[in-house]
């Protein structure tokens, strides 16, 4: 028997009051374990004698999804995608499966969400960019996980979607579909299916307002990809981020725009994340993010205004705001610019999240020149990691980064010293190589009082 949070995923094998992971109370439930422990014997080989299997890939050719899975579905892989409700989780799947279709794959849509009609409705909407053969595309209405895996035994399709996996119910379990223990046993059992019949397996499932999936943190460890489908539901413009792959790049990103007719692909997704404003104004930088294999360039903003609360607020959306509030320290100390009686908020354009800490420089700049309500010579560029003691620290794939910056036309880059001598197409572009926070600020005219 163990316990298991019905918020979080998280095990503990007595039960507690209150859950160490995500802090909410009551939520532990008892569970049975009933992974089947199969008597198997281990093999001993060597190397040279395990012959290689050629992945088998289904190509949708929807570019921002091939290349977010490494190149299409793997077979045999079970492929998790979250997002919040209304975000476009089935709009996407039903792209997916017109897709495959189109190519000549029996596709088994399985929804329990919906009913005929809707799914019709959206079909419909859709079927304006699609010509296609329905022969192929077999939708099975049921939340009954006997009933399913047995049309998958019937049908034998080439690839199975399940929309969504917390309305499945497997009806040996006494627990509600949704579950905890219903989630992780349906996942498990689906799992044991997509192996044996090498049939790759799409599952959709709801995240919650923590941004967990729904039905948990359990379901990430057991799948092969965890896909996150991104955006602000106000916006038409969506981010399909992978997590976690156990057959390609984990943080490749795919970009597409929700319109009439469905999601379009988003190629070039500069015009997104760029400016809008043609002049200079403080408190705005850009960096060239490496988003996957993929650069792109980024802006930041940001606000600072004299604070009226006993403590400064700092409001950070698409970045870690430990991270925020180290920068913040450096400024202070290195730079001598304070940044304590002001409350901060900054924003990365987009729904972008910044991970790397390439993105230091631009943000500490961005916070800098809103203080000093200074704004910075328009077409510049900021990379390089920032370190306590205010150096300027190298970034990777500097070429790469430069070169978007430049085909973008920006005019110049303020970059880490050390990253120089690898860069050698200078032409068209200044660069301006630093070491310190000291001299970025003087560069910038941040040197002097206000
Ligand atoms: P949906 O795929 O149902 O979201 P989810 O499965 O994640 O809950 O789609 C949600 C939104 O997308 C809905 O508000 C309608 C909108 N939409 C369009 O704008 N254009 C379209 O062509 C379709 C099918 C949906
Ligand atoms: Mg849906």
């Amino acid at each position: 028997m163990i316990f298991v949070c019905e918020n979080c995923g998280y095990e503990s094998s007595k039960w507690l009051g209150k859950c160490p992971m995500c802090g909410s109370w009551n939520s532990f439930k008892e569970i049975r374990e009933t992974i089947e422990k199969e008597k198997t014997k281990g093999i001993l080989v060597n190397l040279t004698e395990i012959k290689e299997s050629k992945e088998k890939r289904l190509k949708t050719e929807i570019e921002e999804f091939d290349r977010v899975l490494g190149g299409g579905l793997v077979k045999g892989s079970l492929i998790l995608i979250g997002g919040e409700p209304g975000i476009g989780k089935s709009t996407l799947s039903l792209q997916i499966s017109l897709a495959l279709i189109s190519k000549g794959f029996k596709v088994l849509y399985v929804s329990s969400e919906e009913n005929p009609s809707q799914i019709k409705m959206r079909y419909n909407r859709l079927s304006s960019l699609w010509k296609i053969n329905y022969e192929k595309f077999y939708l099975l209405f049921s939340s009954d996980l006997e009933e399913i895996l047995l049309q998958i035994n019937n049908l034998n399709p080439d690839i199975v979607i399940i929309d969504s996996i917390q309305t499945i119910e497997d009806k040996t379990i006494p627990q509600v579909a949704g579950s905890v223990t219903q989630v992780r046993e349906v996942t498990l059992k689906l799992l044991n299916l997509a192996k044996r019949k090498d049939l790759p397996l799409i599952i959709i499932s709801h995240v919650t307002k923590q941004g967990l999936i729904a039905g948990p943190k359990v379901l990430e460890h057991m799948v092969d990809v965890v896909l996150y489908f991104e955006g602000d539901i106000n916006t038409d413009y969506r981010i399909l981020r992978c997590e976690k792959n156990r057959f390609g790049p984990a943080n490749e990103i795919g970009i597409f725009e929700m319109q009439e007719f469905g999601l379009q692909e988003v190629k070039n997704p500069y015009l997104l994340f760029l400016p809008h404003l043609k002049e200079e104004v403080s408190g705005l930088t850009f960096v060239p993010l490496s988003e996957g294999r993929r650069v792109i360039v980024t802006e930041i903003q940001c606000l600072a205004t004299p604070t009226y609360f006993p403590y400064p607020q700092r409001v950070v959306q698409g970045f870690d705001i430990r991270r925020l509030s180290i920068l913040l320290s450096v400024l202070d100390i290195q730079a001598n610019i304070t940044t304590g009686r002001y409350d901060i908020y900054l924003n990365i354009a987009g729904s972008l999240y910044i991970k790397e800490n390439a993105g230091d420089l631009g943000i500490i700049c961005a916070v800098a020149s809103a203080i000093k309500r200074t704004s910075i010579k328009k077409l510049t560029c900021f990379l390089g990691e920032v370190g306590l003691l205010g150096e300027i620290r190298p970034v990777s794939l500097i070429r790469e980064r430069i070169k978007e910056a430049k085909k973008l036309g920006f005019s110049r880059v303020i970059l880490p010293k050390e990253n120089t001598p690898i860069y050698l197409e200078g032409d068209n572009i200044e660069i301006i190589p630093v070491s310190s926070l000291k001299e970025v600020f003087k560069i910038l005219n941040f040197d002097q009082g206000r």
